[in-house]
């Protein structure tokens, strides 16, 4: 059986736990601080595991004979031989509290499966796709804008990334901005992605929940676009539990159909991981 040495910084022992069975054992590439609340990472990919654009995972770490799993959206696109995740920190959350602190070469444990509705399987055909987002809810649209399928699917992508203060907002528009210099996707993705940030916590150029901001029309006079139209448009959403409840409301207001894997249609939601 596979373990991992831990260091008990309480008292400077050596530890060791057992890899739980049945869940792949992984390696930190890299990570990446953006503001106290925030941090992504990078671990190696396992050959063998499978999953859509805009799935999640459940992650883990060896510090304990029961580790404690969280569902994590996959940042990467379906072909990277790296994963990567967005994640936030929270100080006593029962993984990020240790997650937060993890290095290059440490182990992180996984899954084995992967699953989640925000995959552009579960929606129909149309003109304009929608991801709005919010906190490290933007991470399933990393991997979804950087997958040539979504660009296959839909003409025009508009991509909403709502967060407290500007630094939380780094990492989508980093991710928006290398897409057209992308040797895999860069010609598919150029003139088809708009980015539209705003904060609601801290003074920026834009500031407001998507919520408010689509309901009282500044999103598209920001944006000179139509409005929201379920006969060309698209939706996905990912957030908090508060969040995806009032988007997912609006879209059916609007005349939305929520769609699955066994029924596309004409939104998803997911919760993006809290805790
Ligand atoms: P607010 O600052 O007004 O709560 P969090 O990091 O807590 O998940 O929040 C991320 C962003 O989502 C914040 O800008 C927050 O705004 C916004 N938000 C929180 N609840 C909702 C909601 N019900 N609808 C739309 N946006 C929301």
């Amino acid at each position: 059986m596979n373990t991992v040495p831990l260091l008990n910084t309480a008292d400077a022992r050596p530890l060791q736990f057992p890899i739980p069975a049945n869940v792949y054992a992984q390696s930190v590439v890299s990570v990446r601080h953006y503001t106290e609340r925030l941090f992504s990472f990078r671990i190696t990919r396992p050959q063998s595991l499978r999953f859509r654009s805009g799935e999640f995972v459940m992650i883990g770490l060896p510090n304990a004979e029961k580790p404690v799993f969280r569902a994590y959206s996959v940042a990467s696109p379906s072909w990277d031989d790296e994963l990567e995740f967005f994640s936030i920190k929270v100080p006593d959350g029962p993984l990020t509290s240790e997650l937060q602190k993890i290095e290059i070469g440490d182990t992180v444990l996984m899954r084995q499966k992967a699953t989640g509705t925000l995959v552009v399987d579960a929606l129909t055909p149309a003109k304009r796709l929608f991801m709005i987002s919010t906190g490290t809810g933007v991470a399933p649209f990393a991997s979804l804008l950087r997958d040539p399928d979504t660009y296959e699917k839909f003409d025009q992508i508009v991509l909403t990334h709502t967060c407290r203060d500007n630094a939380e907002l780094t990492y989508g528009q980093e991710l928006v901005a290398s897409l057209e210099a992308d040797p895999l996707i860069g010609e598919l993705t150029s003139g088809r992605v708009t980015l539209y940030n705003s904060t609601t916590r801290e003074e920026s150029e834009r500031m407001g929940r998507i919520t408010g901001l689509i309901e009282t029309g500044k999103f598209y006079s920001d944006l000179d676009i139509e409005p929201l139209n379920p006969e060309t448009d698209r939706i996905m959403i990912c957030g908090s539990m508060h969040m995806l409840q009032d988007v997912k409301a609006l879209a059916e207001k609007l005349g939305f159909k929520e769609g699955s894997l066994a029924n596309p249609a004409e939104f998803v939601v997911e919760r993006a991981f809290v805790g």
